[in-house]
């Protein structure tokens, strides 16, 4: 690993009067070009307590060079919560950084959240404060462990902002087409970058679907923060109006859209980009939920955000168990014959077809010829898909190699037959 980094490092010292002052940020006195910043994230670290721990534990012993210190928290001044004071704290903070910035200054904010909520929060923190978002870097801050695998971000944002000095306006119509623009480039940049590494973190991603979908949060920010009025609302304003409970806002509906088109473009790991553009909503899912569950990831939240950015109208009728954290989709012996007909949504898909015959394989009433005679007939147009099939039967007998072997085995006979089928 130690010959992959490089040792030559450009390097760009900076020789500048140093002067470190403690004090709210709301409370700066003195303008910066460039400022940077690692807020809190919500309530997803409680600062002001981790601080607190530290200094009754130092206060048995207090360590004499810094006996001129004061001791405290400094709880009071700290931005926490995940609501309206949160916000309003982040405002006060930015928009100070904001004011004693130069027109061609610009901020760094590191940020990282999975909840949509925050990230709406932060599009309007960047809205009060008289920003707008340009860039957005990932950069990935965490090491693997099987524990973290799948769900959780491995990265952070480094949120790029410059001084809004343009008023534009938009209507909301217009802003879904530029949102899905900039979100596909976003995924498709990491999805990029995942491959390119593969090598050399052997066979593991740099980045989860939790990182495609902050990386939709992120894009959304670029696009929204360009504009002042969005359907003739001043988004400035209307950023600082209390949430009220239970009510979504425009911005929230906004970032969820942004959400829903990164889901769309997460295809799963071992699914070739053809065969996933070829297949229907409900197929993306039952491929994609495969996935995660061949990974022991059985969150329920997952198999409902994946249906609604797949279009499925009736996930239900392809789920097993629909429990909070033990939801399981129904396998190839338990789908059996059900639900084949033509009005179902699986019913008339290659996927549902290629399921049905690693049942009948499984079965082992009927011989093998005499299945692949029922694929032929099943799937319109067979000779086209035989491809396609075959690279289904192969996902399907990967993926469930672990938790269902005969599963497994079955579609890879199928996939052999199909494979060496004289046309
Ligand atoms: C994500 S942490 C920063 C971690 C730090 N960059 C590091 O790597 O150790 C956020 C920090 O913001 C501080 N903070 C909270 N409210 C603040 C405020 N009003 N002004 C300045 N800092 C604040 C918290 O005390 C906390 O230390």
């Amino acid at each position: 690993m130690a010959n992959k980094v490089a040792q030559d490092f450009a390097r760009a010292p900076i020789f500048s009067e140093a002067v470190v002052k403690n004090h709210s940020a709301m409370d700066l006195d003195s303008g910066a070009d460039i400022y940077i910043t690692d807020p809190p994230y919500g309530d997803a670290v409680k600062y002001e307590e981790i601080f607190d721990f530290f200094i009754s534990w130092l206060n048995k012993n207090p360590p004499k060079e810094f006996s001129s210190w004061i001791w405290d928290s400094r709880r009071a001044l700290a931005i926490k919560g995940e609501d309206h004071d949160f916000k309003l704290g982040m405002v006060s903070a930015y928009k100070r950084m904001a004011e004693l910035m130069p027109d061609n200054g610009l901020q760094i904010i590191m940020f990282t959240h999975q909840s949509g909520s925050i990230w709406a929060d932060m599009a309007n923190i960047v809205w009060a404060s008289g920003l707008r978002v340009t860039a957005a870097w990932y950069v990935v801050t965490e090491t693997d462990s099987a524990l973290r695998e799948g769900q959780y971000v491995k990265g952070t944002i480094l949120l790029i902002l410059r001084k809004r000095l343009q008023e534009l306006d938009t209507a909301r119509d217009e802003l879904a087409y530029e949102l899905a623009e900039e979100v596909k480039t976003q995924v498709d940049l990491l999805t990029g970058l995942n491959n390119g590494v593969k090598d050399l973190y052997r066979d593991e991603n740099l980045f989860e679907d939790a990182d495609l979908q902050m990386a939709g949060y992120a894009a959304a920010l670029r696009v929204l923060t360009r504009y002042s009025t969005i359907d003739g609302v001043s988004m400035p304003q209307e950023a600082m109006r209390p949430r009220v409970r239970g009510q979504t806002t425009m911005v929230d509906e906004l970032i969820a859209f942004a959400v829903n088109i990164a889901n769309e473009y997460l295809v799963p790991d071992g699914v070739d980009r053809a065969v996933w553009e070829k297949s229907v909503g409900v197929e993306r899912f039952y491929l994609k939920m495969l996935d995660m569950e061949s990974r022991g990831i059985h969150v329920l939240s997952n198999y409902q955000n994946f249906a609604k950015a797949f279009k499925v109208h009736d996930y239900g009728a392809v789920m097993d168990e629909v429990k909070a954290n033990r939801a399981s989709l129904k396998t190839a012996a338990q789908l059996g014959n059900r639900g084949m007909t033509a009005g179902e949504e699986f019913g008339p898909t290659v996927l549902r077809s290629v399921l049905y015959a690693v049942h009948l394989l499984q079965e082992n009433k009927v011989k093998p010829e005499d299945v692949l005679h029922q694929l032929r007939d099943l799937v319109p147009d067979y000779f086209r898909e035989r491809e396609r099939i075959t690279a289904l039967a192969d996902y399907v007998s990967k993926k469930t190699a672990k938790a269902r072997p005969d599963e497994s085995s079955n579609a890879m006979v199928l996939r052999d037959l199909v494979r060496r089928e004289r046309v």
